[in-house]
């Protein structure tokens, strides 16, 4: 493993600060070499995060130093133990980031609770972060989240993968080219079954911990509860609002983003939602969030409907699409409705125009995939840059979170104001912007 101590020398030496000089965070991550290998720690190993860990690893630039996970058995840290020999491991990313010398960048790949809390502080150590999507579980801390890669001036992607594959760009291509003309509504729906959801409520019943389980660790920033296997960890956490952000937070930063990218979307004007009934533990079964946003040079009008649909066999309604009653539209993506034709992006396949007839001559011109993992190590090594950078990511998270915020307020209309990051109109619907934190685990903020 290669260290960045004769880059830092050679820095020092050639900006004549010499050795003693106070060098931030922000202006050392500026100074790594882009023939250095980056050393890079990884939070959650077993999940998508062993997805992540490998993608990213897979670049011969990319030395493995660090592996965190609160499960220490087989299918979590073992596995990653056993195939990244030598790298430090740890079981509470609080003690990874205490030896911060020892590596360059961070992968985050926890549930979705978590990632602002462990994000957040690496970037203040000026540590490159990757960090799975939703950004974060709140759009406070997603604010934050560009906020900080902004000040400490570190490469960041959220792991909204798909975003690099041919299937999204080359949908973003067909709508920025105008093949469809200017886009008057959008419509995106998530129709799969929720196969997390394994309770209506808290259970009265506890298991024990697992012996390789650090369950407080896992908790981390939420309020305790007791354990309960196969409820939370792993995977199923996504039923519950102290971790997650049900389907629209899993799927809403996947499928609105080609919308987001061809559009050039940043912030709602207003959001509305309404959803089944709610209590204050689990996830809705079905929601539909209606978002306006102010017009773009890729849209038609004043403003830009949007409108998002979740849920077993949740469509949008066949009456509002204006398509022809045959076509059959994908268990889960995007409709774009333009003056010239529409446009169905599914996820994850190739982009279809509508109507037939217009587009049966059309030659689609596809735009090759690029590595959405790689490309993020070799932009923290200083080759290219990052797409889905926090700067991008907390934008489009923020409004995924509006979504989740709104069905809490069922069927009021709430004024955003991105500027302010409030919602205007709706003291209840500001106030769930932010969450408490369990005592001992409070972040530092920006
Ligand atoms: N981009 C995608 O296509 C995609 C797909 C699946 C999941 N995800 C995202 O990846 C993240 C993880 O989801 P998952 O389905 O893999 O969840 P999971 O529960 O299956 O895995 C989470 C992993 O993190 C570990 N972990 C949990 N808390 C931790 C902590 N505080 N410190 C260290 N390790 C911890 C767990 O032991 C486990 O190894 C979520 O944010 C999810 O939204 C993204």
């Amino acid at each position: 493993m290669r260290t960045r101590t004769s880059s830092r020398r050679q820095f020092l030496q050639q900006s004549g600060l010499g050795a003693a000089s106070l060098l931030t965070a922000a202006s050392w991550s500026r100074v790594y070499g882009a023939n250095e290998n980056l050393r890079l720690a990884s939070v959650g190993v077993g999940g998508k995060g062993w997805d992540d860990l490998t993608r990213i690893s897979a670049s011969p630039k990319v030395a493995v130093v660090g592996l965190c996970d609160i499960d220490e058995s087989e299918s979590f840290l073992g596995r990653a133990v056993t195939k990244f020999k030598g790298a430090k491991t740890f079981t509470d990313w609080r003690r990874l980031l205490d030896q911060s010398k020892e590596f360059d960048a961070v992968s985050v790949s926890t549930p979705d609770h978590m990632h602002a809390p462990i994000a957040l502080p690496a970037m203040a150590l000026g540590k490159h972060v990757f960090c799975q999507k939703p950004l974060t579980h709140t759009v406070f801390e997603a604010r934050q989240m560009r906020l900080a890669a902004k000040k400490y001036g570190v490469v960041t992607q959220m792991g909204n993968q798909i975003q690099s594959h041919e299937a999204y760009r080359t949908a973003v291509k067909l709508v920025r080219d105008g093949t469809i003309g200017k886009v008057k509504e959008v419509h995106s729906w998530q129709s799969g079954k929720l196969g997390w959801m394994l309770a209506a409520d808290r259970p009265k019943e506890t298991d024990p911990v697992p012996e390789k389980v650090h369950w407080d660790e896992w908790l981390g920033v939420a309020p305790t509860r007791p354990f309960k296997a196969k409820l939370y960890h792993s995977f199923n956490w996504r039923a519950w609002q102290d971790f997650s952000n049900g389907q629209l937070g899993d799927f809403g930063c996947h499928i609105l983003d080609p919308v987001f990218m061809a559009l050039g979307l940043t912030a709602p004007l207003t959001v509305r939602g309404e959803s089944s009934a709610l209590n204050r533990e689990v996830w809705s079964t079905w929601s539909v969030a209606e978002y306006v946003f102010p017009s773009t040079d890729y849209t038609a009008g004043k403003t830009l409907k949007l409108t998002w649909y979740d849920g077993e066999g949740k469509l949008p309604p066949r009456d509002r699409l204006a398509i022809a009653a045959d076509v059959k539209l994908p268990g889960s993506g995007s409709l774009l409705i333009g003056e010239k034709g529409s446009l169905v992006i599914p996820h994850v396949a190739a982009p279809k125009l509508l109507p037939d007839a217009t587009f049966k001559d059309f030659k689609v011109e596809k735009v090759l995939a690029v590595d959405h993992y790689i490309g993020w190590a070799d932009a923290c090594r200083g080759v290219g840059k990052t797409t889905s950078h926090f700067d991008y990511a907390s934008a489009l998270t923020e409004t995924v979170l509006l979504g989740t915020v709104a069905i809490r307020v069922p069927g009021e209309t709430l004024k955003w104001d991105a500027s302010a990051l409030k919602v205007t109109n709706s003291k209840t619907a500001d106030a769930l912007l932010k969450k408490p934190y369990r005592k001992g685990w409070e972040p530092t903020w920006v």
